[in-house]
């Protein structure tokens, strides 16, 4: 699989099949990942692996929590622009529609989301962190790291979801993964197993904004 392969066949991976990931293939990723950059090589992304039945576990913990009270951070931002609110549509829609629940079904899409606590099925999620005294341009850092892995596990034949709605429980992961919440912040979880094949939820179609949208080009070569 070339790079160009590796970034159009990735997606987000919502229906996991019931089969172990292999700890070595995560090894083997996650130390290929260590090449990601940051500014000034602080590399200040920090994760731990959670698999099996400690997962299970966790998972069930969340289940019966209430949300975090202060929320780890702001996921959204206040006075979301318009732009915005539509291309967050593009995808909520489609996801509905690829399990037959109504769009105006508030419990169906409240349900899918709740997925989420389960990590969609799959059998090992890695959980990541930032120290509290990194900023915004850190936060990328975490992001590109996080890429690099989704590919790399892409090119695995794995599959990957970030999960960033798991931050209403950022304080319980770091209990149970025994991370410092005076120190660190709970950034976002990545859903890691073996991609179902056949389920509707991982063959929606999801749209991007022309690139011509987003980047402009000045000058001549
Ligand atoms: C940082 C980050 C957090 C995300 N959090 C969630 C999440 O909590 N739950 C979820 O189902 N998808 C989540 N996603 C997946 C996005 O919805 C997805 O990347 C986007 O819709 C584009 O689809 P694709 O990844 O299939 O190309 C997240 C993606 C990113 C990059």
């Amino acid at each position: 699989m070339n790079i160009a392969e590796a970034v159009q066949g990735r997606r987000s991976i919502r229906a996991f099949l019931d089969k172990a990931v292999d700890p070595a293939v995560l090894h083997r990723v996650i130390e290929a990942a260590q090449m990601a950059p940051s500014g000034y090589n602080f590399q200040p992304w920090e994760g731990v692996v959670v698999m099996g039945e400690a997962l299970r576990t966790l998972s069930e913990r969340m289940i019966a929590a209430e949300p975090q009270s202060p929320a780890e951070y702001q996921l959204v931002p206040k006075d979301l622009p318009q732009l915005y609110k539509d291309r967050r549509d593009s995808i909520v829609g489609p996801r509905m529609d690829a399990v037959g629940i109504a769009r105006d079904d508030e419990e169906g899409r409240a349900r899918l989301q709740a997925r989420n606590f389960e990590f969609f099925g799959a059998s090992a999620a890695l959980f990541t962190f930032v120290p509290r005294v990194m900023g915004p341009p850190q936060w990328s850092d975490v992001g590109m790291w996080l890429q690099t892995i989704m590919l790399l596990l892409h090119g695995e034949g794995l599959g990957s979801c970030p999960q960033e709605s798991l931050y209403v429980h950022g304080r319980l992961i770091k209990d149970f993964v025994g991370v410092d919440d005076d120190t660190h912040l709970f950034f976002c979880g990545l859903a890691i197993g073996h991609p179902d094949p056949e389920a509707p939820l991982n063959h929606f179609p999801r749209t991007r904004a022309a690139a011509g949208d987003v980047v402009r080009f000045i000058g001549e070569p």
